[in-house]
């Protein structure tokens, strides 16, 4: 039987230029360096390392297969074993493995080196030419070696399949070599009460078998309201002994792109999704497996359906995750618009390979990205790296991303990057425009947003609250479009970047949330689209400072929130109920709610109907204008005008308005807002002008950790700076400490200043069980959690359906 042994505690990592001798303990995922947040050099992470482990290779493992199965090595990796090479990989984002079989010394220790260059090489992708991410390095991702007798099953296929007779699953199972000797091969399909098994002969020879199980319409099909899970399992039988198994999850999932859009299990469903780069502040990409999978439950709870990985294949934790949310997914190879020679673009065809082979059994995954991200035609290339695919993968559709309009269709989505919209009335262009054809193709949105509009969490409000409204169009215009299956926005996170990019602090700030992943406007926006029982939200979209407002006044103020309405309250008085405001946003399941007064209802009554009406409406324009309370100066006679038409005194109702809008020299004020959904209060939010620091706030992601999985486990903190009424105080910018007992410590420093009144922290374990009392302290202030380390807990969220992807067997170098 095989043997699956992680191999991530205890390499010595060293630099090249340190003495050989030299050498610190580390365990993967491994950044090369720890970096600061901003401002970084990208030259402090291209170096060449060493990593260096000894291995005991028992006696019994004589005869059989060894596999050393790195999963993210960045860049160029090398690999020996007992100073013999073992095997090179090109490439940071797609596994590979080493074989050691013929290089290790049974009985005894062996010396296992990786030589890592993780300097920015043009030789393959995504370097070559600048790129707008960075390529950090170390051996990021998990190690594992494998020991295999000589005949193993190397992968399991699933295919879902809709056939003229039904719905089937086929299950391939590719075997290491051709087979030595005959053996029975055992295939079974598992889950909610569904079991199904098939027993196939194997011939000496045999390099695949395939089982098919037919009448698969009784499993449950896989999709974002219900992600069903089923397993399967093959198994290598010779005369009654077990000799090899694998095993891997899947979902009984179909999906098509035609030219009226998407569909997943024959029904049409709109995408709407964010670009997600595995970036973390400190340590790039190197976080492990509970921090991976939360990214995914991050995004589903921003309300979206589709994550793009741009721009290459990201953590299998990550993908698991998103199997068990019904988080779809588009994945493609690693690139940003440049394309190097033939050997470059070999490469690239191989990362095709290895990209589709990682993660052919992910039910989340709805389409393959075999273009370089926006890169030019290049026939040739893409022909192959679209045959590839479809060789591999007869089950998905490619597609290949673009920024150039009528481009040279080789796959089966045209998938753009459409940057038109820059406040203005349009959104995206029509299908024809984009793809420069009249017969209909199926056209997806892959980017918008980004650099048309970059946007700090700690900007200006008028700022944050149309990165959010931008947002907000580009779903509308989608959901609305019917020549388009969905769209992409850039993106979920800030990132790192070079200087090319960015703010000139090497951060692309074009995330609906910043690095720490917490939400901006737009996230908050984002999230107000989910439904209500995925999680009720309730987000002014303003500070309620009229300072802070250009020409002051606190209104109008735009609520990003998922309610049915919205009842407002100033300094105690009912104002009166505002309901989600369509007229902007036709197509969005919950338009944001616009609240364009501040009048309490028993001021505003003495008005006869028609006029009220007519004031509303007036109200309203000026609201959706965003002018209030320094109306135009064509609307003080209008006012006037009507306040003598209802009996009222001359400038009566202008007062009133700009009075109870927070005008200038008024006093403050307290807002409460109710939102309601199915006649109940299920949030309130109460925000007051003055603002005074109450206290400092922490929040863990997880409050217990695992201290023996197959690594170290870690989890995020977040902390804030609240006001009284237990809102964030953005312009809170103090420094905060993490103070530990040693059983969980920082990643990256333990001591920063808060940015925009927040920040988060990853805490990490140490291999020590026990409970952590970590402390936040801010000068006198602290905010204490309890964190619990111990032996067997949970990858939280709790993995479902028998856990996720084995680490894939192997990838012959
Ligand atoms: C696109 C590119 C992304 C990012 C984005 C910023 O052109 O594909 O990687 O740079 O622009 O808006």
């Amino acid at each position: 039987m095989r043997e699956t042994i992680p191999l991530n505690r205890g390499w010595l990592f060293r630099r090249e230029t340190d003495a050989p001798s030299a050498g610190e303990r580390v365990d993967l995922p491994h950044a090369n360096v720890v970096l600061p947040y901003n401002y970084l050099r990208e030259a402090d992470y291209q170096f060449v390392s060493f990593y260096e482990k000894t291995l005991a290779a028992p006696e019994q493992w004589a005869g059989r297969r060894v596999f050393l199965y790195f999963e993210g090595a960045m860049a160029y990796t090398e690999v020996f074993c007992n100073g013999r090479p073992a095997g090179s990989h090109k490439g940071g984002y797609t596994p590979f493995c080493a074989e050691l079989t013929d290089l290790l010394i049974f009985g005894r220790e062996n010396r296992l080196e990786v030589r890592l260059d993780s300097t920015e090489r043009p030789d393959f992708p995504p370097c070559g030419n600048v790129v707008d991410y960075l390529t950090y390095g170390g051996l990021y991702r998990e190690v594992t070696l494998l020991v295999t007798e000589p005949d193993f099953v190397r992968e399991l296929r699933v295919s879902p399949r809709r056939t003229a007779e039904g719905e089937i699953v086929e299950v391939a199972a590719i075997f290491g070599a051709p087979l030595a000797r005959d053996a029975e091969l055992r295939v079974e399909i598992s889950g909610h009460f569904a079991r199904r098994e098939a027993v196939l002969h194997a011939k000496a020879g045999d390099d695949r078998l395939r089982a098919v199980f037919s009448g698969a319409e009784e499993l449950r099909h896989w999709s974002p309201q219900s992600p069903s899970l089923y397993r399967a399992r093959a198994e290598l039988w010779r005369e009654g002994v077990l000799t090899d198994r694998a095993e891997t999850r899947f979902g009984m999932r179909l999906c098509e792109f035609r030219p009226d859009g998407f569909y997943l299990n024959g029904e049409k469903l709109k995408l709407i999704g964010l670009n997600r780069h595995q970036s973390y502040p400190y340590v790039g990409g190197a976080m492990p497996e509970r921090v991976q999978r939360r990214d995914a439950d991050i995004l589903k709870g921003l309300g979206i359906n589709l994550v793009r990985t741009s721009h290459y294949p990201q953590s299998r934790h990550f993908l698991d995750r998103c199997d068990e949310l019904g988080l779809m997914v588009m994945e493609e190879i690693p690139g940003w618009q440049h394309i190097g020679d033939e050997a470059w673009q070999e490469a690239a065809v191989g990362h095709v390979e290895e990209m589709i082979r990682r993660d052919y059994n992910h039910p989340c995954i709805i389409l393959w990205g075999v273009r370089i991200n926006e890169s030019a035609d290049c026939s040739a290339f893409y022909r192959r790296t679209n045959r590839r695919a479809h060789e591999l993968d007869g089950t998905r559709q490619t597609g290949g991303v673009r920024c150039s309009v009528k481009g040279e269709l080789l796959e089966d989505v045209y998938t753009f990057n459409e940057f038109i919209h820059n406040g203005g009335e349009t959104v995206f262009r029509s299908r024809e425009e984009i793809t420069g054809r009249e017969e209909p193709v199926p056209l997806l949105i892959t980017e918008s947003n980004g650099h048309m509009f970059p946007t700090k969490r700690f900007d200006h409000e008028n700022r944050l609250v149309e990165h959010a409204l931008r947002h907000l169009r580009v779903m509308d215009e989608a959901l609305g479009r019917e020549d388009l299956a969905g769209e992409i926005s850039w993106c979920a996170f800030d990132y790192n970047t070079h200087g090319c990019f960015g703010s000139g602090d090497k951060i692309c700030y074009h995330g609906v949330s910043d690095m720490f992943r917490i939400p901006k406007y737009a996230g908050l926006a984002c999230m107000s689209q989910r439904p209500p029982e995925q999680g009720a939200v309730l987000e002014p979209l303003s500070l309620i400072s009229r300072g802070e407002r250009d020409g002051g006044g606190i209104l109008p103020v735009w609520v990003a929130t998922n309610c049915e309405f919205v009842r407002v309250y100033r300094n105690g008085e009912l104002v009166g109920d505002f309901a989600p405001h369509r007229a902007p946003f036709p197509h969005l399941p919950h338009p944001p709610v616009l609240i364009s007064h501040l009048m309490p209802q028993n001021i505003r009554l003495p008005l006869p109907p028609a006029l009220r009406e007519e004031f509303t409406r007036f109200i309203d324009e000026r609201a959706e204008q965003g002018v209030l309370p320094d109306l135009l100066p064509e609307d003080y006679p209008y006012l006037e005008d009507l306040s003598l038409r209802a009996g009222l005194e001359r400038g009566a109702l202008t007062a009133l308005l700009f009075e109870t809008a927070g005008g200038w020299g008024q006093a403050e004020n307290t807002l409460r807002l109710e939102g309601y959904v199915g006649g109940k209060a299920v949030l309130v939010r109460e925000v007051g002008e003055a603002k005074s620091f109450a206290r400092l706030d922490v929040q863990a992601d997880d409050t217990v950790l695992r201290a023996d999985g197959s690594t170290y486990d870690a989890t995020r903190l977040v902390v804030r700076a609240l006001d009284t009424l237990g809102n964030l105080c953005p312009f809170y910018n103090a420094g905060v400490s993490l103070e530990t007992d040693g059983t969980v410590e920082a990643i990256g420093p333990g001591s920063v200043a808060l940015v925009g009144g927040c920040i988060a922290f990853w805490v990490r374990t140490r291999g020590k069980t026990g409970t952590a009392r970590v402390r936040v302290r801010s000068g006198d202030e602290t905010a204490e959690i309890l964190l619990e380390v111990r032996e067997g807990a949970a990858a939280a969220p709790a993995a479902a359906a028998g856990g996720g992807t084995e680490p894939a067997a192997c990838f012959a170098l």
